[in-house]
């Protein structure tokens, strides 16, 4: 089957989410903003997406991403002058407010009330923002209005794969007309797996047996695989779930071939467990949809150190925060920063002994920050910035 014809095969076995014309309506008018402005605009995919068991969804398949690295990489090209369209996953971190939402800040540990106002003898004070955090949270609300303000940062949610691509595909079409000042930054983790919607359940998926009275649903499968419907058998002891799922088509393709503006930059991510496959993985990428960049990360490193994959020299680029300004990671694992770098230098020469590739010399010492430490996403947008400069440059050379 043809790349296009897998496309309209995904597409033809599922509805089109229900908000699709109304993002649609706005993402138009967003565009038409900036490319009359003349400004580049770069689409931000951020967090997880949901394979859902059930046509009426009780449970999904989901993923670890909380949205750190778009809703992170959004603040950093908004603060490069880019306008941003975020499609992330529903109450997935957002630009901005990711700063004290979620547990590990939560945003009323700010705050405080002050001293009863006694002009209106309520015996209530104002809620204020404590004093330690005048100047960050400051710094944040300023950064935030002034996108809201110049209409900078437009939000698009969605929540299941599949209203992810329909996104994805609505969004990449509507860019057309910013040409090579649109830029595509996909740092969502997407489902490569899903149920076809005529093998879905409809209803909330049984544990246990149901009398066929009550069922509508057709016999499936064996007594070990079951993927939502009715059968006939009764259960020995409590029922395994065995979910059969399909390949997503991988949609990097069209986005490359056709969706996407003529002349506009598309970066793709990489994630990987194996220090040993993360580069063969985003080289391989690379070669196989063509277009021009790779940002390989591992599970456990990514906050400290991603490769860039370029078609071009110098090929396989390394972007580390230095050590002495890493934020801790409860899920991260310090002690693999540098082994992927490692493994790729011992795989093209195994005579030579792996050299400790921990911590190359680098520009600054991140400027950009928070209060944990220097985000990596500082040092990402300002190199994909400059690349994404001369390609443009070339577009209008041609
Ligand atoms: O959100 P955080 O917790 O901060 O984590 C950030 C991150 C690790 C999720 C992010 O940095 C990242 O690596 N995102 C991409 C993860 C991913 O989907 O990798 P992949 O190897 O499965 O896919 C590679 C590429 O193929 C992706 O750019 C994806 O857009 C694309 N793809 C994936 C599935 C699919 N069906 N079609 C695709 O085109």
């Amino acid at each position: 089957m043809s790349h296009s014809d897998s496309e309209s095969a995904y597409f033809n076995n599922y509805p089109p989410p229900k908000a699709l014309p109304k993002h649609e309506s706005l993402a138009k008018s967003f565009i038409e903003y900036h490319v009359e402005a003349d400004r580049r605009l770069v689409l931000v995919t951020s967090g997880g997406t949901t394979v859902p068991l059930e046509n009426q969804t009780v449970r999904f398949i989901d993923n670890f991403s909380a949205g750190t690295r778009g809703a992170t990489s959004a603040e950093y090209f908004l603060e490069q002058g880019y306008a941003v369209i975020f499609l992330h996953r529903q109450f997935s971190l957002l630009p901005y407010s990711r700063h004290y939402s979620h547990s590990t800040n939560c945003f009323l540990d700010f705050m405080d009330e002050g001293p009863p106002n006694d002009s209106n003898n309520s015996g209530h004070g104002p809620i204020v923002v404590r004093n330690e955090y005048q100047t960050e949270m400051r710094d944040v609300l300023r950064k935030y209005k002034y996108a809201k303000q110049n209409n900078r940062l437009l939000l698009i949610p969605y929540t299941t794969v599949s209203e992810y691509l329909f996104e994805l595909r609505m969004l990449a079409k509507c860019m057309k007309p910013l040409g090579p000042n649109a830029l595509f930054y996909l740092a969502a983790a997407v489902s490569d797996f899903f149920i076809p919607r005529d093998r879905m359940a409809e209803h909330k998926i049984q544990s246990s047996e149901i009398p066929p009275e009550f069922s509508n649903e057709e016999a499936v499968g064996s007594d070990d695989i079951y993927t939502g419907g009715f059968e006939r058998k009764q259960p020995t002891s409590s029922k395994k779930l065995v979910i059969n799922l399909d390949p997503v088509p991988k949609f990097l393709h069209q986005l490359v071939d056709g969706w996407s503006p003529e002349g506009s930059m598309i970066v793709s991510f990489k994630l990987e467990t194996d220090p040993n496959l993360l580069v063969y993985k985003a080289q391989t990428a690379l070669q196989r949809y063509a277009h021009h960049l790779v940002v390989g990360n591992l599970l456990s490193t990514r906050k400290w150190e991603v490769v860039f994959v370029t078609p071009e020299a110098p090929y396989e680029r390394w972007i580390r925060v230095p050590k002495s300004r890493r934020s801790k990671s409860i899920s991260g694992d310090e002690d693999q920063v540098g082994l992927a770098e490692a493994a790729k230098r011992q795989s093209e020469h195994p005579a030579v002994a792996a050299t400790d590739a921990e911590e190359p010399p680098q520009d600054g010492d991140g400027h950009f920050g928070s209060r944990e430490g220097t985000e990596i996403e500082s040092l990402i947008i300002p190199e994909l910035v400059k690349l994404h400069s001369k390609m443009i440059d070339k577009f209008h050379q041609q």
